[in-house]
């Protein structure tokens, strides 16, 4: 793993190996799909790493003895749609008590702005550890629009969750939100002109669901 306070990646090797596989463009769907949920799990591990614990006083077996259990509320999983979705299931088997949230954003043609068409977050957001997933953070301008939602909606404890990152996304998250650590598998190279992450593996989304 190699670690800055606001950007971590996981080269874990089996983790860099299943993203070779989902890099390659004669990946099926399905095989595509299932790695991603695998890739996720390994994200969501090291993105919950600092999850406080308290005791819990229990009896083994053999005798009684305190503990460690996770403390305070659920954590809330937002996926931002749609690519979002690819990686929710995996973290919910890890994490089956999360909370679940969506934040849907489409791009405005003529201002190039993003613009929200549906938002559903759980409750007491304020008081969560809410992490925002989506595969792909490139420009960061979603990504950027989604955790300011995020934050009007009261969360304070907030972290990204993505599985390819492009320099000028990390970048740009980092100015407007230096508060909210990034957590990803990989930082490729660039983007493209149009707006695609090199070398990147594509539209996720399309990828993900067979689209195009
Ligand atoms: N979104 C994608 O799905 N792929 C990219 O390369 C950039 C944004």
């Amino acid at each position: 793993m190699s670690a800055s306070p606001h950007l971590t990646v996981v080269n874990h090797p089996l983790v860099q190996h299943k993203l070779t596989l989902m890099r390659e463009k004669g990946t099926s769907t399905a095989v595509f799909r299932q790695l991603l949920r695998e890739i996720s799990q390994f994200l969501a591990y090291e993105v919950t790493r600092d999850l406080p614990l308290e005791t819990k006083h229990i009896e083994t077996p053999v005798q009684a003895m305190d503990a460690p259990t996770l403390a305070g509320r659920k954590l809330a999983l937002i996926s931002i749609l749609r690519a979002g979705n690819g990686l929710l299931d995996g973290m919910l088997e890890l994490i089956p008590s999360a909370r679940v949230g969506f934040v849907g954003l489409y791009r405005d043609e003529e201002t190039l702005q993003p613009v929200q068409y549906y938002f559903k977050v759980p409750e007491h957001m304020d008081d969560r550890m809410v992490i925002a997933v989506d595969p792909m953070l490139a420009t960061g301008n979603s990504s950027v629009a989604a955790i300011d939602l995020l934050k009007k909606s009261g969360a304070k404890n907030i972290c990204f969750l993505c599985l390819l990152a492009a320099p000028e996304g990390v970048a740009r998250m980092k100015e407007a939100h230096p508060d909210v650590p990034i957590v990803t598998a990989s930082v490729d190279s660039h983007l493209n002109d149009n707006g695609y992450i090199v070398p990147g593996l594509g539209d996720a989304g399309d990828r993900m669901f067979g689209t195009k």
